[in-house]
């Protein structure tokens, strides 16, 4: 089995006026290739801090992070933005189309500095939107199609590169049941042809049709009872 994720020890504390917040306390996770992983728990846990260390949106202030085989602690800003743009498709809650962009353009730009040649990221970015259900809205732009169909389009535009891995924040979080539906058997149909994915989300039911669930409480992973209650308690009296 090859390792996707590998998170050791990882604590993130947040300067803020006044004090710290010490968001993630001390999380080691695995991830192996083609899981489909979800990560639940209530609000202000830690879980987009989480996420955000996996993307390498964000880095640990201690521990360590491997993603890819990349071990994104010791890389730069411009090393890990350049890794991501070939390793991570990223999907969020909330609409992350570039508005002035039609469909289409928004799929195709993270392929332009691939070395790809016009005809070939043309072919691809249409192929994409096909697969996800949207061919016929190539040519609209974000404001002009329904929440459902732009999160399609994100994920369309995720996949560009051809990641191994892909990472939702709340990716249903916005949507009427039956596109979140429609959203997520998406990310079903991705595992099935060996995809890595983990999503965040609130939706328990949802979270149950995903084969490995963790929750996180208090900037700690759930495991029996490994987590200190006494942090748990200050964070959620
Ligand atoms: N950039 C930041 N600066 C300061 N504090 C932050 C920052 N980002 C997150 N935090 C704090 O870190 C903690 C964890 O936040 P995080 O966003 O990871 O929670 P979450 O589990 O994703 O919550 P939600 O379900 O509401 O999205 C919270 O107390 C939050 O206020
Ligand atoms: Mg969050």
């Amino acid at each position: 089995m090859t390792t996707v994720v590998d998170m050791q020890d990882v604590h993130k504390v947040y300067k803020i006026k006044g004090g710290e917040i010490h968001a993630l306390r001390g999380v080691t996770f695995k991830i192996e290739a083609g899981e489909f992983v979800a990560i639940v728990g209530p609000s202000g846990s830690g879980k987009s801090t989480m996420i955000n260390m996996i993307t390498g949106i964000d880095r640990p202030t201690r521990g360590e992070v491997h993603v890819a085989q990349h071990r994104l602690t010791k890389m730069n800003e411009d090393q890990v933005a350049e890794w991501r743009g070939h390793n991570v498709g990223v999907v969020f809650q909330f609409f992350q189309l570039l508005p002035s962009l039609s469909v289409y353009e928004n799929v195709i730009m993270p392929m332009v500095y691939t070395g790809r040649w016009h005809g070939e990221r043309r072919q691809r970015a249409l192929e994409l939107l096909d697969r996800v259900g949207i061919a016929d809205l190539v040519d609209k732009y974000p404001a002009e199609i329904s929440n459902g169909q732009q999160q399609q389009a994100a994920i369309a535009r995720a996949l560009a590169n051809d990641p191994q891995i892909i990472v939702g924040d709340e990716p249903t979080g916005n949507l009427d049941p039956e596109s979140a539906e429609r959203v997520f058997g998406l990310f079903s149909e991705l595992v099935k042809n060996g995809k890595t994915i983990v999503l965040v989300t609130h939706d328990r039911d949802l979270a149950g049709r995903i084969p490995r669930v963790q929750e996180v409480r208090a900037g700690q992973l759930m495991t029996g009872d490994a987590v200190d209650e006494r942090l748990v308690q200050r964070a959620y009296p």
